[in-house]
């Protein structure tokens, strides 16, 4: 089948390189000019792994092209995915400004029956928006073609991009057009063949599925970060009660992980536009406002347990910081703790000697030089001088480092770990001092 991507996003280009690679013919379009160049030579703008052998083998294959032309995008395909960003505005919604541009030059362009897809994370009734541009314009031209507007929202994780779309959980489809959903059953008949994971529904439904499953794992992990606080007040060991817990069915083991807060560029957005969207009709959303709530506290953890070991002074202070992106297996930074952590150290005069296997060059990009930023190439070497070391994020590698060496290179032995990556045993006996998320009392 014959699709346009609009955006080079993860989302758009994840699902423009997959779409490909199950043998359609995709043609992804965006305005910057010097990503398509780059993509067209097989470089991708962004850390996901697995994607670049994807973007590669189709776009040799000539399966998966590029372009910054609308018209001819418009042109190609039968489908029109839209997966460009959707910014927070400054009250916490989502600024529509980039999908309703896409929108219009559908509607300039387009001279045959199209099924336009809404892939980007929109608020509950952006289809209406978006079908309400299109007609606008074919309105101008004076023209009646057909279209249907599906909402067909992504659930991909960062880091696990193209495995989360090659073996979705599910596919959900929003449509209320009997023409659009055979066209959607034939896209994702690969991903379909051996279960039917299709789950199809009207448009606003599926629209707020995508808000409530975020929504939902941002809870689990907001309660648990409250829970790890409680504990740590009351001298329990949150992970023992995350294993008790987690082995009741109906509650279940994944993202109920304490730490230092989530991060990203869906939850902390989504959360926000959620209860954004219920506040515009007239509902106050209690548990989504204490979900955030939790979470910006969470995030300033890091700091009050380096804050409180030195006393409050940190004046000439140098803290190891290690793992900068918001979890493993990205370089994106986008509300990362970590950015909490350096950016509170600062403030109190403190110095950062930081290091993460992909990140640096997004640390770089975000903070620029500074005298109290010192980016390091090795963990090892971002201990060396340090006062303390402090964990952000939960890199394989951090997993079962040298403690001696860590022991032996920083000036106070303590490590604070806002993933609850050791074993707090065996780091007494390295007479290392030890802070985690919600492990007994001292914390
Ligand atoms: C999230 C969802 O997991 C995807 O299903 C969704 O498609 C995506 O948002 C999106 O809307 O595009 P992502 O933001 O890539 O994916 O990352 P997650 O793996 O969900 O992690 C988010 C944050 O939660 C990270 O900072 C992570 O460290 C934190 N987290 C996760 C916890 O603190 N505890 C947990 O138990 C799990």
């Amino acid at each position: 089948m014959k699709i346009t991507i609009f955006g080079t996003g993860y989302v758009g280009l994840v699902t423009g390189a997959c779409l490909a690679d199950s043998g359609h013919d995709v043609l992804c379009m965006d305005v910057d000019q010097g990503k398509i160049e780059r993509l067209k030579n097989g470089q991708i703008p962004i850390y996901e792994p697995g994607l670049e052998p994807v973007v590669r083998h189709n776009t040799d294959a000539g399966r998966l092209q590029f372009t910054t032309d609308v018209a001819e995008a418009v042109a190609h395909g039968l489908l029109q995915f839209i997966a460009v960003g959707t910014p927070p505005d400054e009250d916490g919604s989502a600024d529509l400004q980039y999908v309703l541009a896409v929108a219009r030059s559908i509607g300039q362009h387009m001279d045959d029956y199209k099924v336009v897809v809404d892939k980007s994370t929109v608020p509950v009734g952006t289809a209406d928006k978006v079908r309400d541009a299109i007609r606008l314009q074919l309105d101008h031209r004076g023209s009646e073609l057909e279209f249907d507007v599906v909402s067909n929202p992504e659930f991909l994780k960062e880091g696990a991009a193209v495995n989360d779309f090659m073996k979705p959980d599910r596919i959900i489809v929003g449509t209320s057009s009997d023409r659009a959903e055979e066209v959607l059953r034939e896209v994702y008949y690969p991903f379909n063949r051996n279960h039917d994971r299709m789950i199809f529904m009207d448009i606003r439904s599926a629209e707020l599925t995508k808000y409530a499953a975020n929504a939902m794992l941002a809870t689990k992990i907001s309660f648990m970060n409250e829970v790890a606080n409680l504990a740590e007040r009351l001298g329990a060991d949150i992970e023992a009660v995350r294993r008790g817990i987690g082995s009741d069915p109906r509650i279940g083991y994944h993202f109920i992980y304490p730490g230092c807060g989530y991060g990203g560029s869906c939850f902390p957005k989504d959360v926000q536009a959620l209860a954004r969207t219920a506040y515009d009709c007239g509902y106050e959303s209690k548990l989504l406002n204490a979900v955030e709530a939790v979470n910006y506290d969470q995030k300033h953890v890091l700091f009050d347990k380096v804050s409180h070991y030195f006393q409050g002074d940190l004046a000439n202070r140098t803290v190891a910081v290690w793992g900068l992106s918001f979890k493993p297996n990205t370089d994106d930074m986008r509300e990362a703790p970590a950015r909490t952590l350096m950016e509170s150290l600062w403030q109190a005069g403190a110095k950062v000697q930081a290091f993460d296997p992909e990140a640096m060059e997004e640390t770089q990009r975000i903070y620029g030089n500074r005298d109290d930023l010192q980016l390091c190439g090795t963990k090892e070497q971002a201990l060396r001088g340090a006062d303390i070391l402090v964990i952000c994020t939960e890199w394989k590698e951090f997993r079962s480092p040298d403690f001696e060496a860590i022991a032996k290179a920083l000036s106070e032995p303590v490590i604070i770990d806002g993933r609850n990556m050791y074993d707090p045993q065996m780091l007494d006996r390295y007479d290392l001092v030890y802070y985690a998320i919600g492990r007994g009392r001292n914390q």
